[in-house]
Order: structure tokens, then C-alpha cells, then sequence
């Protein structure tokens, strides 16, 4: 499991970006006024309420899913109660399922078009899938895979965060336009995201596990 340092310092991270984006969504700006005002000549009308009703659900299970996996990281929880490692591992899996269910029907609106709703898609797919090879790996006994596998698809959970992140820098930075600037934020954070969990997990001596790989 994750070392102490490196886990308070990802479960620091994770609760603040849990909090604001409860905040954000529910209390700063709930009708997402500001996101929505990017989406100009979409090419199906949205439907207000409802995608707000399905980004509201995305939010949630998004939340539960970076609280569900930053805990299940932690020796102590692995160590002493192990039954809850499980059901939290599945209520993980359950979340990541429903982040991708109103993903796959927010993707078709989203900024940026078809160039952003494929890799959005087709994250819904690779996502939960990760989880599922995690959780064969577990069933056959493999501990270190497992981890590994659940390692990876934990730093999907902060796909918005990077979206914004880069979004951000390249507007203020190559001074793109707010759509350019998404699509570069998209891709940045799903190239990143898939990738430098890996480079780290490749390292012979790993900087952040207590176990060996
Ligand atoms: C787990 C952490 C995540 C959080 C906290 C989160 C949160 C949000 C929020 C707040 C929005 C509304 C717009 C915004 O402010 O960005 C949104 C939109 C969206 N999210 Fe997520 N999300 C997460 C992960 C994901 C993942 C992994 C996917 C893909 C599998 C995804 C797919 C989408 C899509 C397609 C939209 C609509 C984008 C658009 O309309 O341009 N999200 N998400």
C-alpha cells in the first residue's frame, strides 16, 4: 500500500478538490452557467434539466469514488479491516461504473465536439475496465498487480482537475481560445493520467509503495 507521507499528501489533495468541487457545483455556480456558456452551435439542443440532473450524479459518484479509493490505499484500513477494503472496493467500482454511465451521456454535448466526446468515450470504457483487471488480479492472489491496477485507475479520478488545470495554462499561457484550450486540456489529461502512473510504477525501487512490485 501507499507510503504515509505520499498517502496524506494524495488524501490532502484529494479531500480539497472533493470540497471544491462540491462547493463549485452545488453552492458557487449549481446551474453550471459558467461551463455551459463555452457550448455555442452544439449540434443536438441541450436539455437543461436534465443535464444538470446527470452532471449533479456525476459529481457525486465522482466524489465517492476519489473518497472510496484514497482510503482503501491506506495500510491501516487494509491491515485491520480488511472486509471493508472489499465493500469499499466495490462501492469504488459501483461509483467509477456511474461516473461513466452520466460521462457516456454528457460526452455527446461536450466542448469541443466529436474531437473531445471520442477520448471521453472511449475513457468509459478503459476506466472501468482497469478496475476489472485490478480486480482479477485479486481473485488470483496477485497483490502487487492488483494494487497497481487500482493505482492507475485512481489517477483517472482527476481527469476534471487536469481538464481544468491545462485548460487554464493554455489560455493564460498560448492564449487559445476557451475551446482549444479544452480539447488540449481533454487529451493532456487523459495522455498524462494514462501515462504517468505507469513511469512510476516502472521504477525498479517504487517511491511511493510500501510493498514491492
Ligand atoms: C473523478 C473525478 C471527476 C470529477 C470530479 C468530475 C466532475 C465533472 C464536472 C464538475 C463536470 C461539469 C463541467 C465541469 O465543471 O468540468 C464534468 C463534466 C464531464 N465529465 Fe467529469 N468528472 C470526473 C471524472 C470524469 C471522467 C473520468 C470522465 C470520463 C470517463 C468524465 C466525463 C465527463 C464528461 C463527458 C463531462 C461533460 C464535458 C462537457 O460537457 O464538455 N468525468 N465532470
Amino acid at each position: 500500500m501507499l507510503k504515509k507521507r505520499t498517502l496524506y499528501s494524495l488524501a490532502l489533495v484529494t479531500f480539497a478538490f472533493i470540497l471544491y468541487v462540491v462547493y463549485y457545483n452545488f453552492i458557487y455556480d449549481p446551474q453550471a452557467a459558467g461551463f455551459l456558456s463555452h457550448k455555442t452551435n452544439l449540434k443536438r439542443p441541450l436539455q437543461l434539466p436534465v443535464w444538470l440532473n446527470v452532471m449533479y450524479v456525476h459529481v457525486i459518484f465522482a466524489c465517492l469514488a476519489m473518497a472510496a479509493g484514497i482510503i482503501n490505499f491506506s495500510s491501516y484500513v487494509f491491515n485491520r479491516f480488511h472486509r471493508f477494503h472489499r465493500i469499499n472496493g466495490y462501492a469504488y467500482f459501483a461509483s467509477i461504473f456511474m461516473v461513466c454511465l452520466t460521462s457516456g451521456y454528457m460526452a455527446p454535448y461536450a466542448t469541443g465536439g466529436k474531437m473531445t466526446s471520442i477520448p471521453f468515450n472511449l475513457l468509459n470504457i478503459i476506466w472501468p475496465g482497469m478496475v476489472v483487471i485490478a480486480l482479477y488480479y485479486i481473485k488470483k492472489d496477485n497483490l502487487n498487480r492488483h494494487r497497481n491496477w487500482m493505482f492507475r485507475s485512481y489517477a483517472l479520478c482527476f481527469t476534471n482537475l487536469f481538464i481544468h488545470l491545462i485548460t487554464l495554462l493554455a489560455r493564460n499561457v498560448l492564449g487559445t481560445d476557451y475551446k482549444t484550450a479544452y480539447i488540449l486540456g481533454v487529451y493532456g489529461s487523459i495522455t498524462l493520467l494514462l501515462v504517468l502512473p505507469s513511469l512510476v510504477l516502472a521504477r525498479k525501487k517504487s517511491p511511493l509503495f510500501e510493498l514491492e512490485a
